[in-house]
C-alpha cells in the first residue's frame, strides 16, 4: 500500500503536550483512537480503555462518546444543548461494529427524549435488537425498560435560556421554507399557502431551491464555537473495527427532526476490511450523501485516507456550496486525515505510541 509518500501531511496542528506548526505522519501504532473536534477527555478516555486495558473498539467508542455526553462537550454533545423550537433538548446517537464479513452491527437512536446516555441506548439496540434505529419517545421506553437511567429533564438552565432568547429574537433563525408568515422574519406557527401547497412544480419561485442556492441555517443556529457532534472511530488490538457518533443535533430544530448523527454512513462508518470515517457538520445536507459511506468505499477503491475525505467533501460542496462540515478517515493500519468546507476543523487522535492526545488542524481546500 502506497501510503508512505501520502503521509507527508502538513496540516496546521496544535498538541495538547506540545505545539508545532506542520507535523509528519509517521505510520501509527495501533491501538488507535481517533474523534471530531478537540474532544481530548472523550480521546483520552477511549484510548485507556482500547490501549491500556486492551478493550475492544465498541466499548471504547461507546465509553469515548459517552463521556462526552456527561462533559457536553462544546455544549454540542448530551444534554443541556441545541434546544429545539420547544425548547426540548433530544439526542442522536449511533454505533458500528464494522467486523469483517460478519455482522456489519449497527445500532442507532434518534430524537431521543428524557435519557441521557444516548449512545448506550444505541448500543442495547445493536446488541439486544435486530433492529438498527429506534426514535424519539419510544426509543427512551426501550432504554428505561433495559436499566438506563431516567427519565431525565435534558434541559438546563443555559439551554432554556438560548431557547428563550430565540424565541425573543423572533425566533431567528430556523429551519423553515416556504411557509406564510415569512419564517424568515416571523414566528411560527406556519402555515402552508394554497398557492405554494401541493402544486408538485419545485422549480417555480418560491418552491424547490437548488442546493447552489441555498443557505445554510445550521451555521447560524449552531453556537458554542460552531462546534457539533463527536463521531469517534476505533482500532483495537485485534484489527477490529468500530465507530459511533453522540450529538444533540442542530439548534432550534423542527421537533421530530432527525439528524446525521443517527444515521449510518453519514455521521460514521467502519469496516474491518477498510477502516473507518466521523463526520460533523450540516446533518440535514451531510446525511444525504453519506460522506462516511463514501470515505470507506473510496478507501476500498484504493484512495488514501486524505483523498478519500477530500472527494467525499468535495461531492457535498459541488451540490451545496454553502453547507458546513467536515470528515475524517482512517484506514485499517490507522493512517489518518480530515478534509472540511465552510470551517475550519480539528479532529483529535491517540495512538499507542502516543503519550497524549494530539490535535489536527484542517483548513479547508476551497475558502
Ligand atoms: N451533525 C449534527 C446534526 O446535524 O444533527
Amino acid at each position: 500500500m502506497a501510503v508512505l509518500p501520502k503521509l507527508l501531511v502538513f496540516v496546521w496542528v496544535s498538541t495538547i503536550a506540545l505545539s508545532v506548526l506542520a507535523f509528519q505522519q509517521t505510520q501509527p501504532e495501533l491501538p488507535i483512537v481517533i474523534s471530531t473536534w478537540a474532544f481530548v477527555d472523550a480521546v483520552r478516555a477511549a484510548a485507556q480503555h482500547v490501549i491500556k486495558e486492551g478493550g475492544s473498539a465498541v466499548n471504547a467508542v461507546v465509553r469515548g462518546c459517552t463521556v462526552c455526553e456527561v462533559l457536553q462537550c462544546d455544549g454540542s454533545v448530551g444534554y443541556g444543548g441545541s434546544p429545539d423550537e420547544a425548547g426540548e433538548t433530544t439526542l442522536d446517537a449511533m454505533v458500528m461494529d464494522g467486523v469483517c464479513c460478519a455482522s456489519m452491527d449497527v445500532g442507532a437512536v434518534g430524537a431521543l427524549r428524557s435519557v441521557k446516555r444516548a449512545i448506550e441506548t444505541a448500543r442495547l439496540v445493536m446488541e439486544h435488537t435486530e433492529h438498527t434505529l429506534l426514535v424519539g419517545s419510544q426509543a427512551s421506553a426501550f432504554s428505561l425498560s433495559l436499566g438506563l437511567p431516567g427519565p431525565t429533564n435534558l434541559s438546563t438552565d443555559d439551554s432554556l435560556q438560548a431557547w428563550s432568547q430565540w424565541e425573543k429574537g423572533g425566533c431567528q433563525p430556523n429551519f423553515w421554507r416556504d411557509v406564510i408568515p415569512d419564517s424568515t422574519s416571523a414566528c411560527g406557527p406556519y402555515k402552508v399557502s394554497a398557492l405554494m401547497s401541493g402544486q408538485g412544480d419545485r422549480s417555480r419561485v418560491g418552491g424547490g431551491i437548488s442546493g447552489k442556492h441555498r443557505k445554510s441555517s445550521f451555521s447560524k443556529a449552531t453556537g458554542y464555537g460552531n462546534h457539533d457532534t463527536i463521531s469517534m472511530a476505533v482500532i483495537d488490538r485485534n484489527g477490529r473495527i468500530a465507530a459511533g457518533t453522540s450529538t444533540n443535533g442542530a439548534s432550534h430544530k423542527i421537533p421530530g427532526r432527525v439528524g446525521d448523527g443517527a444515521i449510518v454512513g453519514a455521521s460514521a462508518y467502519a469496516d474491518d476490511d477498510v477502516g473507518a470515517c466521523g463526520a460533523t457538520g450540516d446533518g440535514d445536507v451531510m446525511m444525504r450523501f453519506l460522506p462516511c459511506y463514501q470515505v470507506v468505499e473510496s478507501m476500498r477503491q484504493g484512495m488514501t485516507p486524505e483523498e478519500a475525505a477530500k472527494d467525499s467533501i468535495a461531492r457535498i460542496r459541488r451540490k451545496f456550496p454553502a453547507f458546513i462540515g467536515a470528515v475524517f478517515a482512517m484506514n485499517k493500519y490507522g493512517v489518518h486525515a480530515g478534509a472540511c468546507h465552510g470551517w475550519i476543523f480539528q479532529y483529535t487522535v491517540q495512538d499507542s505510541a502516543m503519550a497524549d492526545a494530539v490535535v489536527f488542524t484542517v483548513k479547508p481546500d476551497v475558502l
